[in-house]
């Protein structure tokens, strides 16, 4: 059996021509949705990644500033920054690129953000409301993903899914999602004994620990349905995620390729959850 792909490219591009037509009668209303990304430092994939999502804006008619900050800006000029944009109407939306320098806490500038304008929902309390079933923002990756499921009208109640990584930004709240969605979850860490026995249960699994090849085929039950959040480079310097594809798209029912799987998502679910805090302003 060789699994069919979930294309991200092409969900994506179905998503943003809504986002686009939201976007649009938004302006139309004299109220542009708008979305502030702060970097602070040069992290090269973090470069990237803000580099996309505002080139992303752009092709969907929203407004967007990218204010980029040196490394060694001070927790509380980082602070300020953030208030400033609370307080600015032309800004609906406020997502600080994650990791932040060792020097600043993270968790003090993600409750700084208004609830209202944290389109990434990192802000505990909308990590609170998600928890308890009435999200405000739900966290891009694991939003991106569970569109991806709904696009092949995956049933989720009932079914066995498995998130193999315990973040913040992915792995907790896709748990989550999925949990919420019906599923009976099983949330699997770097340091969970035996991976493979868990893995081989799922009908859905999840995999974001950034581990490249961490997931081999024999970890997979035969018509699963993988999705493959890893961001990696493998020896000839290519994109690859953390599921080893070649051999386990052989196995799966479904597969999300990397590059061109859930990546393209997690910007789309941002411009969703941007244009969702313009409406709601
Ligand atoms: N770093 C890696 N993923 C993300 C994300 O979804 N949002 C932010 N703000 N930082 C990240």
């Amino acid at each position: 059996m060789t699994a069919q792909l979930i294309d991200g490219i092409q969900l994506s591009q179905h998503l943003r021509t809504e986002v686009k037509l939201r976007a649009a009668a938004l302006t139309a209303q004299g109220k542009t949705a708008g979305l502030a990304v702060i970097l602070v430092g040069e992290n090269p994939a973090s470069q990237v990644y803000v580099r996309n999502k505002v080139k992303a804006c752009e092709d969907c008619g929203i407004y967007s500033i990218l204010d980029k900050q040196p490394a060694d800006l001070s927790e509380a000029a980082l602070l300020d920054r953030i208030s400033a944009l609370n307080a600015d109407p032309k800004i609906h939306g406020i997502l600080v690129q994650l990791p932040l320098p060792a020097h600043i806490d993270t968790h003090k500038v993600l409750e700084a953000i208004a609830l209202e304008k944290d389109v990434d929902g990192f802000h505990i309390t909308n990590a609170g409301l998600l928890m308890t079933g009435q999200p405000l923002f739900r966290p891009c990756t694991p939003y991106g993903v569970m569109k991806m499921l709904e696009s092949i009208d995956y049933p989720l109640r009932g079914a066995h899914a498995v998130v193999v990584g315990a973040s913040n930004i992915v792995g907790k709240p896709q748990a989550m999602l999925l949990l919420q969605a019906g599923a009976t979850v099983t949330i699997c860490n770097s340091k969970t004994r035996d991976l493979g026995l868990h893995t081989r249960m799922a009908d859905v699994l999840v995999v974001a620990t950034g581990k490249r090849n961490l997931v081999t085929a024999d970890m997979v039950k035969p018509g699963a349905v993988v999705l493959d959040v890893g961001m990696n480079r493998d020896d000839a310097g290519k994109l690859c995620g953390d599921v080893d594809f070649a051999a386990t798209k052989e196995v799966a029912a479904y597969i999300t390729p990397v590059p061109g799987g859930v990546g393209p998502m997690t910007i789309t679910m941002l411009l969703v959850n941007t244009i969702e805090a313009a409406e709601r302003i």
